[in-house]
């Protein structure tokens, strides 16, 4: 009874798993501060998608860590850099039973850490790294991925990625963009599983959204719309999710949370404490995703959410 009269209900369809591939390792990695997450090998990378596609699993993003940084991130757009050869790998494997999402930024390949060009004053040049950005949308795009996902924050990244995605013979590929994306100390974990540190211990606030503010989401979300964002993400997620709920009531393109590296770790480790349930907490926590008024959640729970849901399903 209670089922039949609930109003939120997550499936692994509306899951997307972030992934990571690392050039020069022979084996997996896990990411010790995301338990089940692992830096994975082109050969392993291939195995989990394969795995998560025959557990219904729709999409990933993909997230590569170069063997070697340069000040402009130059892994970030070269044909032979990691998330491309990765993703040529992956489509020639799936073709396109699983929607490949690349990741468009610069972090994980600058030496700075920055996402984008830094400036002799330390300070990040955006008219600067949009011309990067664009060069990456392209290469990501000839490479296989079936969507981009910009998600350095600066001001124009859409409008300038969708030009160079149409000026290259992509116009068929969409952009889903990171539109309301805070400065927040949730990605933590996330730096250690694509080996960054900012120089300096410096910050994203310049670019990244103060988390005080609420109405800047919406102007930045209709900015993205504006200049051609085929769908809009909203990150972190639980901690932000008067954010989704305002978001969703104003637009009606698909909508994404991403539930960050700092939630699951925080679940993982109250739940490795005896402190909370694991299961519980965690369908609580996507089903608040969803019930915020998200379509699709990004989240390192998307493996764990598969496998307990095929498992029921051969149980039946
Ligand atoms: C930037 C990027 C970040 C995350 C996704 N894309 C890190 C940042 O902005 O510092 C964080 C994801 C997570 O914490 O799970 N390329």
């Amino acid at each position: 009874m209670r089922a039949l009269g609930a109003e939120t209900r997550v499936d692994e369809t509306d899951l997307i798993a972030p992934l990571f591939v690392r050039e020069g390792i022979a084996e997996r990695i896990e990411i010790s501060s995301l338990p089940g997450v692992y830096q994975d090998t082109r050969d392993s990378l291939r195995r989990e998608v394969v795995s998560l596609a025959e557990m219904g699993v729709r999409a990933i993003m993909l997230f590569g860590v170069p063997a070697d940084k340069d000040p402009e991130g130059s892994g970030a757009f070269d044909p032979e850099g990691i998330v491309q050869v990765a993703l040529a790998d992956l489509r020639a494997e799936v073709g396109d039973d699983v929607v490949l999402i690349a990741d468009l930024c610069v972090d994980e390949y600058t030496s700075h850490g920055h996402c984008g060009i830094v400036r002799d004053d330390g300070t990040v040049d955006n008219d600067a790294t949009l011309e990067l950005y664009a060069r990456a949308a392209v290469a990501q795009a000839r490479a296989g991925a079936h969507m981009v996902a910009p998600s350095g924050m600066m001001d124009g990244q859409v409008g300038v990625i969708r030009a160079a995605l149409d000026g290259a013979g992509y116009a068929e590929t969409p952009i889903l963009a990171y539109s309301a994306k805070y400065a927040s100390g949730l990605y933590g974990p996330f730096r250690d599983a694509v080996d960054v540190s900012i120089v300096g211990g410096g910050d994203r606030k310049a670019y990244q959204q103060d988390p005080r503010n609420a109405r800047e989401a919406i102007v930045e979300t209709l900015a993205d719309l504006a200049q051609g964002a085929d769908m809009v993400m909203v990150k972190p997620a639980v901690a932000y999710l008067d954010i989704v709920s305002e978001i969703r009531r104003q637009v009606d393109v698909p909508l994404a949370a991403y539930h960050v590296s700092g939630e699951y770790s925080m679940l993982k480790a109250a739940a490795a404490n005896g402190w909370i349930d694991h299961d519980v907490v965690a369908d609580e926590l996507l089903t608040s995703i969803k019930r915020a008024g998200a379509d699709l959640i990004l989240t390192y729970l998307t493996r764990w959410f598969a496998e307990r849901a095929a498992g029921r399903s051969l149980d039946t």
